[in-house]
């Protein structure tokens, strides 16, 4: 498997842009589902995640073709397989989206639990009971969730318990396609919904309340062809911010949108990072020593939890203490004993992570067992003294595009290397 070495201590310096959203353009390929197409969807990123979606849709019927050069996706035909096989569900939770779409235009669908992942048991009783108020029988059978509604779905009041980006999206995908007006009360209001909500809008969706937590879907016969351009990675800036503030750099985010960073923007700032918008980019500065602050992870415009680890690496080697606090998911704290590892003095207590900060960490061979853990291990990397080896890089290449040459074009010395 592919490693990534770095020498750390070089500040970053240039551009960097920023790629299409990975969490939106997942739901946006499951939308296809609900027409013919054809889809067409710009500035996809490419990355392993995008390619199982594809693989996902293709079993399932429909013709995927990845432009790597255009960055276009075309989705397009009818599904004619409604089944959602364990062996890829299994790689890749947001493969449970295809579930809303199949139900609503075909009346059934067979989709594979995803089960348990790293950072927590993520369970989709919310998405099961929002479509079983839509009039869906769902019942479980040797791992699989199978859903019917042979008369369609109808639109129904949901409101749910708790907030999840998940849940909103497969829900109002299903009700564009259901009969008569479903509302979905508490929704998620993360910018890929919004994302979403606009392509589902331009297939011919009608949907209202965009932007809030109070969604309003009037059921249509049919949906059908649309061009949508993808909504840029929100992560991936905050990420690259992180970068140019650990080590003490300044760089341009090509295409970041400070709006959609929440509450990530004013955190950086608090600590002691400019973030400045210039035109169409994102401009993040640090010119002085960082301070710790308190962070609490909250659905958008909170701070992201994906955001979570970068942060907590940030602080690391920030003035005084931070507390950080995972009120998403239960389980995502498996980067602080490698942070540790490279001298960093973090303690977890149930939910919290205290963080007092050093002067420096040292480089380290360390391994991750998630995507935006293993991030927060390469910007530890490069604020390191000394070589850091990151290992199981496979996590970082199904959210973050080329990002050993994106962060070597900006000065920083890191390289992959192959197996
Ligand atoms: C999405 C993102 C992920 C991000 C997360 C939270 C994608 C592809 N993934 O994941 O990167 O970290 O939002 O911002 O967009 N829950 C239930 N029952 C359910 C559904 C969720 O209990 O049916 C719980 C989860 O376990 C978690 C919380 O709700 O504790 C939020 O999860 P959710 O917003 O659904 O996350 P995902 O959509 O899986």
């Amino acid at each position: 498997m592919d490693r990534i070495r770095i020498r750390g201590g070089r500040p970053l310096e240039g551009t960097i842009p920023i790629s299409g959203a990975k969490n939106a353009t997942l739901p946006l390929m499951a939308a296809a589902l609900l027409s013919d197409g054809p889809l067409v969807l710009r500035n996809a990123p490419d990355l392993a995640d995008i390619a199982t979606m594809g693989s996902l849709l293709e079993q399932h019927g429909l013709a995927v073709e990845h432009d790597r050069v255009a960055r276009s996706l075309t989705l397009s035909g009818n599904a004619t397989n409604l089944e959602a096989p364990y062996d890829l569900v299994r790689k890749m939770r947001a493969s449970v989206l295809v579930l809303g779409p199949l139900v609503a235009r075909h009346g059934r669908a067979r989709v594979s639990l995803p089960g348990g992942c790293a950072i927590g048991t993520r369970p989709v009783d919310i998405h099961l009971k929002g479509l079983e108020q839509m009039g869906a029988e769902i019942t479980l059978d040797a791992g699989y969730i199978e859903a019917a509604a042979p008369r369609g779905l109808k639109g129904a009041r949901i409101l749910f318990p708790q907030v999840s980006v998940g849940a909103t999206e497969n829900l109002l995908m299903a009700a564009c396609l259901a009969e008569g007006e479903t509302q979905l009360i508490n929704a998620a209001r993360e910018p890929e919904i919004e994302d979403l909500a606009r392509c589902l809008i331009a297939m011919g969706a009608q949907i209202e309340g965009v932007g809030t937590d109070r969604l309003v879907v009037e059921g249509v016969g049919s949906l059908g062809a649309a061009t949508h351009g993808i909504v840029p990675d929100r992560i991936e800036a905050g990420t690259y911010a992180c970068a140019a503030a650990i080590t003490g750099g300044s760089v341009l985010l090509q295409g970041a949108r400070a709006e959609h960073l929440g509450a990530v923007a004013r955190t950086l700032r608090e600590a002691g990072v400019e973030v400045e918008a210039v035109g169409e980019d994102l401009r993040i500065t640090r010119r002085d020593g960082l301070q710790g602050v308190d962070v609490m992870t909250e659905p958008f415009p909170g701070f992201a939890t994906d955001m979570q680890a970068q942060f907590m690496a940030l602080m690391a080697v920030a003035e005084g203490a931070a507390m950080v606090t995972e009120t998403i998911f239960e389980n995502r704290f498996m980067h602080v004993p490698e942070l540790n590892r490279m001298g960093a003095r973090i303690n977890v207590h149930g939910a919290s992570a205290i963080v007092r900060g050093v002067p420096r960490l040292s480089g380290a061979p360390v391994m991750a067992t998630d995507l935006r853990a293993s991030v927060s291990l390469i910007l530890a990397g490069l604020a390191a003294e000394g070589e850091t080896i990151v290992n199981r890089v496979y996590h970082l290449d199904r959210g973050y595009e080329r990002v050993e040459a994106k962060l070597a074009a900006v000065g920083a010395d890191i390289e992959r290397l192959p197996a």
